[in-house]
């Protein structure tokens, strides 16, 4: 949990790879007045990730990561949220891993959202491997990032029926616009108000 210092809402980055459909609706849910946080940045290892220009029509700042060299990359990724005052981190759909070292240097919170019921189908193709396993339920999660992939404590889970007629695209779609409530419900959750 984190506490806010009277109205003033926290300050956040968000890092993806792709799509950013997450992000979107982050910061669509940032911009209501029961909103606990801003965005103040978003990041990406993905010059062409689709959620950049959407941040840079909504003049929000961004900065795009050459990832060549891990630890470069991070050490310039923790300066960028020094200057920017991010107190903490929604990881959305960010296709590299945090290490240890950052995780620990990083002062602040590092969230993330995965789409299955963690901790069912850690890493990747998470809809394909419900499909084969024939599960009647997926679902998505958000939960705090550790040094261990998607295995940091679950703050908040949305179960999705998989029906016989799914498969994992149709699957995904489904769970996806789960996601989209899940992850703004998940951090104004853990921002608590003093
Ligand atoms: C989402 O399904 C998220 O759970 C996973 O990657 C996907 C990102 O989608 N980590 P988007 O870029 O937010 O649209």
């Amino acid at each position: 949990m984190i506490t806010l210092n009277g109205s003033k809402k926290i300050g956040i980055a968000v890092f993806i790879s792709g799509k950013g459909s997450n992000f979107k609706s982050l910061y669509k849910f940032s911009k209501k007045k029961n909103s606990k946080f801003k965005i103040n940045l978003v990041l990406s290892n993905n010059i062409n990730a689709g959620g950049l220009k959407f941040a840079r029509k909504r003049k929000i700042k961004n900065e795009i990561i050459n990832y060549k060299n891990i630890n470069l990359a991070e050490n310039k990724i923790l300066y960028i949220l020094k200057k920017n005052n991010i107190q903490l981190i929604c990881l959305a759909g960010f296709m590299r891993i945090l290490s240890k070292k950052f995780l620990k240097k990083f002062k602040g919170s590092v969230l993330n959202i995965h789409p299955s019921l963690l901790p069912r189908y850690k890493g990747l193709n998470t809809h394909i491997k419900v499909i084969q396993n024939r599960d009647k339920y997926s679902g998505c999660t958000v939960h705090y990032v550790n040094s261990k992939l998607d295995s940091g404590k679950i703050i908040l889970q949305k179960k999705v029926r998989v029906y016989k007629r799914d498969n994992p695209k149709s699957l995904a779609k489904r769970v996806l616009s789960q996601e989209h409530i899940l992850y703004p419900k998940a951090l104004n959750k853990i921002l608590i108000n003093t």
